[in-house]
């Protein structure tokens, strides 16, 4: 554990939701400055900021314009720089998105390669041959086809697999994983710490010429096309290579969000200039009960299955203990807030509390999304024209033809879509919830979640969270074995072990009282409980969602 990133505690931000300095609505890097004393008090110690780079927007920051400077919504380079400034004062480390796969149509390598077909940046983009239609049938994760015609005429089409607007970068040109290094370059000489490769796992795509088998849909998405292909590691270690040759601890978090287990440990062997740990969203233990096998995957409601977490971490863990450091995450910008999704009940504040235990203190590293510490829910919006983004729309349009009322429409939404999981920050009970004193750009019904009570209150979800993290800094937590232990289907427990030293964390997801006895002969003490769980003589008595961590005398 030699490197600073393995024992960060990651604290995700949505920089236009976290904090509004200037009060035009739009949350902003000052506001982050302002907020450290915040996200430090809850023991988290470095930032992930979702892109900050200039961009039209299209997709809220990820279709980047100028890779080389701040968009003006979010500050300047100055403000910039007075931020990482504070944070390192604090010895925090700052990691910025880097969307890698892809750029903004408006983006000047784009501008030129469509003006002048010999330009030297044409070949920094995807083109199918010069043959007058789309090569393929592959489906964009955005809706409609992959290819796009060259808006400057001609016979050729581009590829995209996000937006239309979001032209997809020819990894396989060096030269365009070397200004891709030497934008990672430039924000290292401003003090960054480590960079979320976006998308990363889409940089390599199969030969153009095979159809996705589906008779159904014209534009079918099968990711497999493009998608975890094996040159996406041959590309990414050329990238990588050049950064750390140029600054050895940057931290690499890759999103790999389809990616497996096995997947996982080919991104991040130490050896071969890697990520140094990949995200995705493989590990939520949760199932989809598909009560609706009509309605898209993205937006089937899911449930927590013990029985799939057990799977997951088991396989996690074991798959990736040499290798590199899982990460523990229940949620992103990218999805429902996490007890939503889980269809968690609104006063209830123990499972919350459940959660954070059982996968904040298993081996790796904690990635906490802005406000989930403080139990914020998504917000609720009062009618289907409130969202706007293109996977809410399609969604609308497609159950809207299969005849489901608009109601219908609006809870689903409520429920799974992922803008109203990008609420503002609760700051406090204020009108536009501590957040700005100008309407939130994006706003809806809330929950009465708000950090002001919370860090003041010892019973809040937000102390748990601070505990939880304190014991997470021990070695025995960040670095110790984990094995998942024997119990009955409904207690997740697992064992920590570090130097002969060992701890226990044990959570009751069953609607019972629970005993389980503790599976060591040494005598233990208890770290943390919650819910009156107990311990006598090494059995532990556990309520409903109660959990308990032991640790060895
Ligand atoms: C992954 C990001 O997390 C997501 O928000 C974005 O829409 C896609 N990349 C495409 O850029
Ligand atoms: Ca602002």
């Amino acid at each position: 554990m030699n490197k600073w990133y393995q024992k960060a505690m990651i604290y995700q931000i949505y920089p236009k939701s976290f904090k509004d300095s200037n009060n035009d609505g739009i949350g902003d890097i000052n506001g982050i400055t302002e907020s450290l004393d915040y996200v430090q008090q809850l023991g988290t110690n470095t930032l992930w900021l979702n892109p900050i780079f200039v961009s039209p927007q299209i997709d809220n920051g990820y279709d980047v314009s100028n890779y080389f400077a701040i968009d003006p919504l979010l500050g300047t380079m100055d403000d910039f720089q007075k931020l990482v400034e504070a944070i390192h004062k604090r010895k925090m480390h700052l990691v910025l998105d880097l969307p890698i796969n892809d750029t903004s149509d408006q983006h000047p390598w784009f501008q030129d390669a469509i003006k002048n077909k010999d330009s030297i940046f044409r070949d920094y983009y995807i083109w199918s041959e010069n043959q007058g239609n789309r090569p393929n049938n592959w489906g964009s994760f955005f809706g409609g086809s992959v290819w796009e015609p060259d808006p400057n005429g001609g016979s050729q089409y581009y590829c995209h697999i996000f937006d239309k607007k979001m032209p997809d970068l020819n990894w396989k040109n060096p030269e365009v994983r070397k200004s891709m290094a030497d934008i990672a370059k430039f924000w290292i000489d401003k003090g960054v710490d480590g960079f979320r490769l976006d998308a990363f796992i889409h940089i390599a795509k199969a030969n153009f010429g095979q159809n996705i088998l589906n008779q159904k849909e014209k534009f079918p998405v099968d990711s497999s096309f493009y998608a975890n292909l094996p040159e996406v590691k041959l590309y990414l270690k050329d990238f990588i290579k050049l950064v750390k040759g140029y600054k050895d601890d940057v931290f690499f978090l890759g999103e790999a969000s389809s990616a497996d287990a096995y997947q996982a440990a080919e991104y991040t062997r130490p050896e071969r200039f890697g990520c140094d740990m990949v995200v995705t969203s493989d590990n939520y233990g949760e199932m989809y009960p598909m009560t609706d096998s009509k309605i898209p995957m993205f937006f089937q409601p899911r449930q927590l299955s013990i029985k799939r977490l057990k799977e997951t971490f088991s396989v996690w863990e074991a798959v990736l203990e040499k290798i590199s450091l899982p990460a523990l995450t229940w949620g992103n910008h990218d999805i429902s807030r996490v007890l939503d999704r889980l269809h968690i009940d609104s006063q209830d504040n123990d499972l919350p509390k459940a959660l954070a235990v059982c996968m904040y203190l298993q081996r790796g590293i904690p990635i906490i999304y802005y406000g989930e510490e403080i139990g914020m829910r998504n917000l609720k919006y009062k009618k289907l024209r409130d969202f706007h983004d293109q996977r809410a729309l399609d969604l609308i349009d497609f159950m809207q033809s299969k005849g489901y009322s608009d109601e219908e429409i609006l809870t689903l939404l409520n429920q799974q879509d992922e803008m109203t999981a990008r609420g503002p920050f609760q700051w406090s009970a204020d009108k536009f919830v501590g957040f700005s004193n100008h309407h939130p750009w994006n706003w809806a019904t809330h929950n009465d979640a708000a950090a002001d009570e919370a860090v003041k209150n010892d019973g809040s979800l937000f102390a748990f969270y601070r505990a939880v993290l304190k014991i997470k800094t021990q070695p025995l937590f960040s670095e110790g074995q984990y094995l998942l232990l024997k119990t009955d289907a409904k207690i997740y427990a697992f064992e920590r072990e570090l130097n002969g030293k060992k701890a226990f964390v044990i959570v009751n997801f069953d609607h019972k009282t629970v005993k389980y006895r503790v599976p060591t002969v040494k005598v233990v003490h208890t770290l943390l409980s919650n819910k009156a769980s107990s311990l006598v003589d090494n059995v532990v008595t556990m309520e409903q969602s109660g959990s308990i961590v032991i640790e060895e005398k």
